[in-house]
């Protein structure tokens, strides 16, 4: 799928752009603050209806105005189609071609993208939340009902743990959100586990191919419930029953400390590098280096599922050096899907696929075509 073109009015400090994007990669650069990763958030927003780093709708508005929207055409597996999204204090629009969207599914079907921003650093180095939804995103961008199993394993999950916290549930209460917990457990672990056979061999060639093959090895496993080994698949009926029984030998201790201490929740990604933790050795560039290659990963899945999401890449000019910014430049140049980047310093990104290229300057919010690439 590629986005061909873009509109975004008073959306962050862009009062109203209108790019036309279809190309298969997409360059905005400028300065720093002039909105370079602002009209990037605007495009994962269309793709994902929420941005990634704000959560309050009102923050995306221009200041002093009242609403935002974004408009986009998509072409893709599903033709040719018209996205609308739009946000004010009293009114929230989505619209495929001039048509409120009832199920989430058909949008997500139109536009799907991944994203690559610093912050994601965080998967390598932060804690096992950000590694879990780096699993279950990856596991939604190929088969999006993963999102409804971790929702509704999220939501027995805060009643259960509320409960718990209240300190006036009886055991037989807590068992009764623990079996609906164990059916939604089983699922939501064989289904990560799913994800994880589908990304390690993408990840391990994805990893070499930007690292180099003198950087040490790169592998994925998963640690907790739904561990599994290398390439094995998980019987969810098998995972549910294990998590019964420890459910169950852990009741007393759940009731004691009045937490939730066993489940998926607790289940962490371990990242190796050649065979020791990467969380806790890697240098900022591998770790850099790591995140790109379970971006890359995750698209070479979807793309072994017939889909082509688009890879969104923020602020690409620092931390990698020369060598593995010219082999990340190889990779990019090789897929099919459509590149967006941003970057202060375009020549950084070396050559890129002459031809298929639109450049953008991005200056206070003002968004200005180059007709020449950026030399
Ligand atoms: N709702 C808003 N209304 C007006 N301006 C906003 C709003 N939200 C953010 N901004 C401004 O947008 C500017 C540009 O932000 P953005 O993050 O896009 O910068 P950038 O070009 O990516 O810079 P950098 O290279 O530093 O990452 C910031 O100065 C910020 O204050
Ligand atoms: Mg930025």
């Amino acid at each position: 799928m590629r986005l061909v073109s873009l509109e975004v009015a008073d959306w962050r400090n862009v009062a109203s752009a209108q790019l036309d994007t279809n190309a298969r990669f997409v360059v905005l650069h400028g300065d720093n603050a002039q909105g370079k990763t602002n009209l990037l958030e605007a495009v994962w927003t269309l793709s994902n209806l929420r941005s990634f780093r704000e959560s309050r709708y009102q923050r995306l508005i221009r200041h002093e105005c009242d609403s935002v929207q974004i408009d986009g055409m998509v072409v893709g597996e599903s033709g040719r189609r018209r996205l609308r999204w739009a946000r004010s204090a009293a009114s929230r629009t989505m619209q495929i071609d001039g048509q409120n969207v009832r199920q989430l599914r058909d949008w997500f079907a139109v536009l799907r993208a991944v994203l690559f921003c610093p912050e994601h650093g965080a998967i390598i180095r932060g804690g096992p939340v950000e590694r879990r939804s780096f699993v279950d995103r990856a596991a939604f961008t190929t088969r999006p009902a993963h999102l409804d199993v971790v929702r509704q394993y999220a939501r027995v999950l805060r009643h259960k743990a509320a409960l718990l916290r209240s300190r006036k549930g009886g055991r037989v209460q807590v068992e009764s959100w623990n079996s609906q917990l164990a059916l939604l457990g089983g699922q939501l672990a064989a289904r990560r586990a799913a994800a994880l056979c589908d990304l390690s061999e993408p990840f391990v060639e994805a990893h070499r191919a930007i690292a180099g093959p003198r950087s040490g090895v790169a592998t994925l496993r998963m640690r907790g419930l739904g561990r599994a080994a290398p390439g094995e698949r998980l019987d969810p009926a098998v995972v549910t029953a294990q998590f019964i029984e420890k459910l169950s030998t852990g009741l007393d201790d759940e009731i004691r400390q009045a937490r939730c201490l066993v489940g998926p929740h607790r289940d962490d990604l371990v990242v190796d590098l050649d065979g020791h933790p990467a969380r806790n050795f890697a240098s900022q560039g591998q770790a850099r280096s790591l995140v790109l290659a379970l971006k890359l990963a995750e698209l070479e899945a979807a793309r072994r599922q017939g889909l082509a999401p688009l890879f969104l890449l923020d602020d690409l000019t620092s931390e990698l050096d020369r060598s593995r910014m010219v082999r990340l430049m190889e990779v990019l140049a090789d897929l099919k899907n459509q590149v967006w980047l941003t970057t202060t310093d375009p020549r950084w990104l070396g050559p890129l696929p002459g031809g298929d290229v639109v450049s953008y300057k991005v200056a206070a919010g003002r968004v200005e075509p180059l007709s020449e690439p950026p030399e």
